[in-house]
């Protein structure tokens, strides 16, 4: 059966690694969520000392960029794949504030896309992938059969969120969330590489008002479309 590339690109908590993920499940592709990788990469740094509030130590990161080994790893308890750096799991502590805090500023500097664009590509490169991010559909993929591209109010997105942190038991409040949805996007849009921009062939969602179900429903129909 043929398979195709599907980039799902957007804001951030636009719920774009939830839907990305079901589709991947349902049509047996491979799921890609690159924000972890670039949230890898800002934990790397972290570890190591190299952000100091907003001051990062660009060179001592560039130059280590080698010693970085990302990868994802299925989980089948979880029903999804957990993201590794260095052979360590690190999907829970890529997801506190303070990595989201700083992932826009190390998403900026373009060695580091370079090396996680360059791995990015080697994955689809046998087609049947979901990959989400910001610049999926129009680097790493321009060719991908079907881009999709994610928009939802802040507070929309704040409030997911939100709830998605107090979940895994952080303790923070929904303004310090609503701010770093809102500095994020800001950050990811107006960098000079690779900003977040929507692909000219991609199709908008806003799914402020929409179910999960009926988002999936929606990509569905567009899917069969392509594979007709
Ligand atoms: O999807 P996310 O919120 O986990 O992504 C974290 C950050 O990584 C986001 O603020 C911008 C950056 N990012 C990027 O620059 N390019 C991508 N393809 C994915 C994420």
């Amino acid at each position: 059966m043929q398979k195709i590339v599907i980039a799902i690109d957007g804001f951030s908590s636009t719920g774009k690694s939830t839907v990305a993920k079901l589709l991947a499940k349902e049509l047996g592709y491979i799921y890609v969520d690159t924000g972890a990788m670039y949230r890898a990469v800002t934990y790397f740094a972290l570890q190591n000392k190299w952000i100091d509030n907003s001051d990062i130590s660009k060179e001592d990161l560039i130059s280590k960029l080698d010693d970085i080994n990302i990868t994802f790893k299925f989980n089948k308890d979880l029903g999804f794949a957990e993201v590794y750096l260095n052979d360590q799991n690190i999907e829970s502590e890529i997801r506190t504030l303070k990595v989201s805090q700083h992932v826009s500023h190390i998403a900026e500097i373009s060695e580091v896309r370079r090396k996680l664009v360059q791995q990015q590509q080697l994955m689809g490169k046998d087609k049947g992938i979901v990959m989400d991010g910001r610049d999926i559909a129009t680097v790493v993929f321009p060719d991908a059969e079907l881009k999709i591209f994610m928009t939802a109010s802040a507070e929309t997105r704040a409030t997911r969120r939100y709830k998605e942190l107090l979940e895994r038991g952080h303790n923070l409040s929904y303004d310090e969330v609503l701010q770093n949805v809102i500095t994020r996007d800001e950050i990811d849009s107006t960098r000079e590489d690779s900003p977040l921009v929507k692909a000219d062939d991609a199709i908008e969602f806003d799914n402020s008002a929409m179910t999960i179900e009926e988002q999936l429903e929606a990509i569905r129909q567009l899917v069969e479309e392509k594979l007709a």
